[in-house]
């Protein structure tokens, strides 16, 4: 089943051209999913298409229009639900978030513009705020993009090939263990040399081990999260103790 995803927008080629690109284009191609842009100033009754106006109660900035939203989302029938609104108030977004966003049929995104949408809009059309972090950006189409980027490559076929999301970062609360590839030396640095020894079983482990070491070392939090090492996760670590300064350890 083919994910819908609609966008309603202020910058409808902004997105189109991004979802086009890549790992996006592709996976639409291969009908993963489909994208469906909404350009709000299509539903602008103003001759001049404003979409926008000043704050009630002053103040600076300007703020998106409740109309124009509203018709939007009234104007398809078949847009996509739940519509999710990019706000910095938002819910947090997160790998977990986007593996729920993965098992939809479809969901919409909102993406504000100024400095903010008539509160009105929010509390009659929309049926959650996703924020990607504690910063503000000059609108929601980049978060929108991460969002339909990470939840799309976590479809089936998604990447082209499904095994992909399986090892990497946060699939499974860890950090990703670092890649190598060719040559095998590089501006005076060497590739582990256990991951050019073909035994398959021994590099599994190392690599969890560099998974555990990176996320003991560089978020805690996470760590902390899972419940800390089980049993075979320290034997592993054991087996392959902290990299030395050259970077080795296998
Ligand atoms: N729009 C503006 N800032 C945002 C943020 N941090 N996350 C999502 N959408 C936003």
């Amino acid at each position: 089943m083919s994910l819908r995803i609609d966008v309603l927008t202020l910058f409808p080629e902004a997105v189109s051209q991004y979802a086009t690109t890549s790992v996006l284009g592709r996976a639409q191609e291969r009908g993963v999913w489909q994208l469906h842009v909404h350009d709000i100033r299509d539903a602008s009754d103003d001759p001049h298409r404003t979409v926008d106006d000043t704050p009630f109660g002053g103040g600076a900035g300007m703020v998106l229009l409740g109309e124009p939203i509203l018709r939007t989302v009234e104007s398809d029938p078949g847009m996509a639900r739940p519509l999710i609104a990019l706000t910095p108030s938002g819910r947090t977004f997160s790998h977990d978030v986007a593996l729920e966003l993965s098992h939809l049929e479809g969901f919409s995104l909102l993406c504000g513009r100024y400095e903010g949408i008539d509160q009105r809009a929010l509390d009659l059309v929309v049926d959650e705020e996703l924020s990607l972090g504690d910063f503000v950006l000059a609108g929601g189409e980049l978060a929108a993009l991460c969002v339909i980027e990470s939840v799309v490559r976590l479809r089936p076929g998604g990447l082209g090939n499904d095994e992909s999301t399986l090892q990497e970062s946060f699939g499974d609360g860890l950090l990703e263990y670092p890649h190598y590839t060719r040559p095998a030396q590089l501006r005076g640095l060497n590739v582990p040399e256990i991951l050019r020894s073909g035994d398959h079983a021994r590099i599994l482990r190392w690599r969890r081990a560099q998974s555990l070491l990176r996320t003991m070392a560089l978020r805690p939090d996470l760590m902390e999260r899972r419940g800390g090492l089980s049993a075979h996760e320290q034997a592993i670590l054991d087996e392959f103790p902290a990299l030395d300064e050259t970077g080795q350890n296998g």
